[in-house]
């Protein structure tokens, strides 16, 4: 401590005779007031929501369960990654007595211009695919492999698949097609492990033929069974994760990815429709391509089976290298044309234009649809065009869709959006901070935008949905003291539900695979805090995971008003790694009378809290207490991946006067039932 430190510190601690002087580690006194028989604002059923894109593989390689990596062929090669003219196309070797390469003559469709042609040499031969950093196998497990295939040269006879270990001295499950015809037709092969097959991420996918001739394939598919067992669908282990939370709404498609890096490149839902051999794929805006086999009918089964609403971001005509269509261009046209067809493909009526498209792609019912957000972020459009762009799309889409909400991106003057989306990535200290930024008693009178958010809330009428935060502390996944400071940052919102209408963390997927230097693939990440991590075979839920599990499970439907005093402590006893945080939030379940506590102790100390519930006439003296906790730099890995979970405790002596010692680090959430005078 300098010399002007202490002189400041001896100053505060004079200044201040009733400071507590606590050793590290006691309990520290608090006290919790709670009004149950006032409630406060009501808490809208779409407060928690989720929200990812094409980003850190969450889609390919993540969410979409298809296991087949480059299935097209048409994917780059890494920078750096050494090739020949007769280097296969990443992630496809050859295997067995024969040569291997890419083919662009008749290719199946205009959306497949590649296939992959098999010179066989009278023994078997074939290509193997390695998956997203591996092809997951276990045992009594079957998978569904489809692909197009031809022969010629006279070849006959069938196409072997298999799932095959130690580059294919293993075996672990195969089948065959029927014989093969001489023009392209797709076939579909069941693959079935055996009881004594190992659970591995090691296992690569072999198309093989054997006799003379060729064999050409193209848009090669296998999946394991999906969540709910729809073909083609999502990943199990992440949807029951996602499930857990609770969302009430899917923030899509992006972020970045609805924007794109160019305007050939933009999230051009079109392209992304119908059969999985009429989309073309694209490049995505995270350095790999998206197979655009996660489209928007695949962000629709999303929404159904978490039983969440699409949060449609439409694009608005600006793209990341920072090119953007003036409003009133022919282009501006297109896009503000495209939205609305976005829009009745969602949720349109069945036998509308596009609401027949998506009667086709598997969705007979229109899906719920209350917001839509026009671009991504477009404050990074330092040119201005975004009001004049946000004003012709909103037009279209006020006088077309009146009953939908619109959301803006940036700040805007021509036209007034119902909701503001406010991003927020910061360290743990700056983001607790910010939690209490819309409440009603700290509002600052001049309205500013930085940084991607708002100062305060907004007037006027306007909502604001908290679009994208995190604390970035942690990588691939937050840490322990990341997911009590988004707690806290949540609790903050939660409190401001009558200006702050909806919040999702982002982004919400990350595949945690480093870099394979050997075969030259990059890292699948690239964004350093994200909220469930997984391989191939694995997923875990990191603590900030949990601590949304907590808060999205016990949202209750209105706030009660609470005031927390926590004794100020000599900044003495204090490490300046450890400054003294206690939040608390208080909600309410009418029906069920039930209160629930929430309280974040982000301090050393542990906090004995006295909490009042006042305007009770009865209290029920038990109840319950989930505990989440650990040392602020601990995190859950693949191979540990509940170092920090909650934990559940009884609660036993509540009543309308009682108290509770709430952990050093630790989030809390009591339920407790009380009936109001
Ligand atoms: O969530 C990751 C990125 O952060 C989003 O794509 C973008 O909107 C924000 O800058």
């Amino acid at each position: 401590m300098n010399t002007m430190t202490r002189l400041l510190v001896c100053a505060a601690l004079s200044a201040l005779p009733a400071l507590l002087i606590v050793p590290a580690h006691a309990g520290l006194p608090a006290t919790l007031q709670v009004d149950v028989n006032k409630p406060g604002v009501a808490i809208p059923g779409s407060f928690y929501g989720l929200m990812t894109e094409e980003i850190n593989h969450s889609y390919d390689g993540g969410l979409f369960a298809e296991l087949i990596q480059n299935r097209t062929f048409q994917d780059p090669v890494p920078r750096g990654r050494q090739t020949t003219p007769q280097s296969l196309p990443i992630h496809w070797s050859l295997v067995g007595d024969g040569t291997a390469s890419l083919d662009r003559n008749e290719p199946v469709n205009a959306a497949l211009p590649l296939s992959l042609r098999v010179e066989l040499s009278g023994k078997v031969a074939g290509v193997s695919n390695d998956g997203y950093w591996g092809i997951p196998v276990r045992p009594d497990t079957t998978y569904t492999a489809t692909f197009y295939a031809k022969t010629g040269g006279g070849f006959k006879g069938p196409v072997t698949a298999a799932l095959v270990l130690d580059e294919g001295h293993v075996t672990v499950a195969q089948a065959d097609t029927k014989e093969v015809a001489d023009r392209w037709r797709k076939y579909t092969v069941t693959l079935t492990t055996g009881h004594d097959a190992p659970t591995t991420a090691k296992a690569q996918f072999v198309l093989s033929a054997s006799g003379t001739g060729s064999v050409t394939f193209s848009l090669v598919s296998l999946f394991p069974p999906t969540y709910q067992n729809t073909p083609g669908g999502l990943r199990p282990d992440l949807m029951k994760l996602m499930a857990d939370l609770h969302p009430a709404f899917i923030r899509l498609p992006g972020g970045n990815y609805v924007e794109g890096s160019t305007f050939n490149t933009r999230f051009n839902w079109k392209q992304m429709i119908g059969p999985s051999d009429q989309r073309p794929g694209h490049m995505g805006c995270w350095g790999y391509r998206s197979s655009d086999g996660f489209g928007l009918p695949e962000y629709l089964l999303w929404c159904k089976q978490l039983n969440a609403e699409p949060v449609l971001a439409v694009f608005a005509g600006y793209v990341l290298n920072g090119q953007h269509a003036e409003a009133g261009s022919s282009e501006m046209a297109l896009y503000t044309q495209e939205s609305l067809e976005e829009i009745e493909y969602v949720s349109g009526p069945k036998d509308s234009t596009w609401g027949k498209r998506r009667v086709a792609d598997g969705f007979p019912e229109p899906l719920p649809l209350h917001y839509v957000e026009i671009g991504n972020e477009d404050w990074f459009d330092k040119s201005g065009s975004y009001d004049g762009r946000f004003t012709q799309i909103a037009t279209a889409i006020r006088q077309r869709y009146p009953q939908l909400k619109i959301i803006a991106s940036a700040p805007v003057k021509r036209l007034k959006p119902d909701v503001y989306d406010d991003h927020f990535y910061r360290d743990a200290r700056t983001l607790m901070n910010q939690a209490s930024q819309y409440d009603k008693a700290r509002q600052p009178a001049a309205m500013t935008f930085a940084g991607g958010a708002w100062n305060r809330r907004q007037t006027n009428g306007i909502l604001t949905f908290v679009g994208e935060w995190a604390t970035q502390e942690g990588r691939p996944t937050p840490n322990c003291n990341a997911a009590l400071a988004d707690a806290a940052f949540v609790m903050g919102l939660e409190k401001n539900a009558d200006a702050v209408t909806m919040e999702c963390y982002a982004p919400l997927l990350v595949n945690v695979n480093p870099a394979d230097r050997a075969k030259g693939y990059p890292k699948a990440s690239q964004w350093k805090t994200n909220l469930i991590g997984y391989d191939a075979l694995r997923s875990f839920g990191s603590p900030s995971y949990y601590a949304q599990v907590m808060l999205g499970q016990n949202k209750g439907d209105v706030v009660l008003p609470s005031t927390l005093n926590v004794a100020p402590v000599a900044a003495a006893t204090q490490p300046a790694s450890a400054p003294m945080s206690v939040f608390a939030s208080v909600t309410y379940v009418t029906a069920s009378h039930t209160v629930i506590v929430k309280v974040v102790n982000i301090s050393e100390n542990s906090i004995d809290m006295a909490i009042n519930l006042r305007g009770t006439e009865r209290v029920d003296s038990s109840g319950t207490a989930t505990v989440l906790t650990g040392d602020p730099e601990q995190v859950n890995t693949l191979d540990q991946p509940t170092n920090i979970v909650p934990k559940q405790d009884r609660v036993t002596g509540a009543s309308a006067s009682f108290r509770r010692t709430f952990p050093s680090y630790s989030l809390t959430v009591l339920r407790l039932i009380a009936t109001p005078k």
